[in-house]
């Protein structure tokens, strides 16, 4: 019904909506699956796409990525969370912030979204050695001096994603539960829900604990597929139990008002791209990063 609206008032910008995940897809709702998505998105078709399979034994050891500094995360803070339609969203105040980790810049918290599976089955969308995992957390963060992610797509660099996967364990994560009521509170595409008292830092670790990681450009995972990303993946989990996992996924709803899961895109091709990973006993050095996207700039 949306596409066909879509097609019958022509307006693109209508349709943009019209972009679903690989399980969505039927024949009562023939939206445009991710194998479908560059004919609306023409970057989902490029050469520097996420997210992609790590393999360990081929990815290069750079002693010249440092830790990353977390700014604000530790701060009291009140957050909405929005139901995308494709995700839930829980939107960033721009006193979290991101540097470090040899990324050409400083970087400002803009949200944090999960990609998770279904009932059972694995939903996160990077792989490592072909593992997928329970499910992945992903930290957006804009570069300065940009404010969006328009402004911020022609810089390879323009936007610091940070990934986390988590591993199913015994015990529950201990802070999930709440951002698993919050997902409660916004099951409809469009609907916003507030978390007063927030803090990252009971979400993920402090960034002592999280020396390792590997990095690599690519792109937003979602349409339109910006090639403006350093990715960071970081080797360590985070925890969460099997019913936090089942709770995630029977929260909300997609656009279509079909129950929110398998939200990951498939692995894309490296394309030439190299992998890195830090070595945890560098010293920091902030030129490394500079040469390796010089290097897969002079590659394409
Ligand atoms: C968060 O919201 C509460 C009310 O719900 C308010 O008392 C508090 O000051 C807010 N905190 C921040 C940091 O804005
Ligand atoms: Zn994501």
């Amino acid at each position: 019904m949306h596409l066909v609206l879509c097609l019958m008032l022509g307006l693109p910008s209508l349709c943009a909506g019209g972009w679903c995940y690989q399980t969505q897809s039927s024949c009562d709702n023939p939206c445009r699956d991710p194998s479908r998505w560059s004919s609306d998105f023409p970057r989902c078709g490029g050469l520097r796409q996420s997210p992609i399979n790590i393999v360990s034994r081929k990815v290069h050891v750079n002693t010249e990525l440092p830790p990353l500094e977390f700014i604000g995360h530790d701060d009291r803070i009140n957050i909405t969370v929005e139901n995308k339609g494709h995700s839930a969203h829980f939107h960033l105040p721009q006193s979290v912030r991101l540097s470090g980790g040899a990324l050409p810049g400083h970087y400002r918290a803009a949200q944090f979204h999960f990609h998770w599976g279904a009932s059972g089955t694995p939903g996160s969308e990077h792989t490592i050695d072909g593992e997928r995992f329970p499910m992945e957390l992903h930290i957006v963060h804009i570069k300065e001096p940009y404010g969006s992610l328009t402004e911020a797509e022609h810089d390879m660099a323009g936007i610091a994603l940070l990934a986390f996967l988590f591993e199913e364990a015994t015990d529950d994560h201990p802070h999930l539960d709440t951002v698993i009521a919050a997902l409660g509170q916004v099951q409809h595409n469009g609907s916003t829900a507030v978390i007063s008292n927030f803090q990252l830092s009971n979400i993920i670790p402090p960034s002592e604990e999280l020396r390792g990681y590997y990095r690599y450009v690519g792109s937003m995972t979602t349409p339109g597929c910006e090639q403006a990303v350093a990715w960071t993946v970081f080797h360590k989990t985070l925890p969460v139990s099997s019913r936090q996992l089942d709770a995630v996924v029977q929260q909300c709803r997609f656009w279509t008002g079909q129950p929110m899961m398998d939200i990951f895109r498939p692995t894309q091709p490296l394309d030439g791209r190299a992998v890195y990973r830090s070595n945890s006993a560098a010293r920091p050095c902030f030129a490394g990063f500079f040469v390796i996207l010089t290097t897969v700039v002079f590659i394409h």
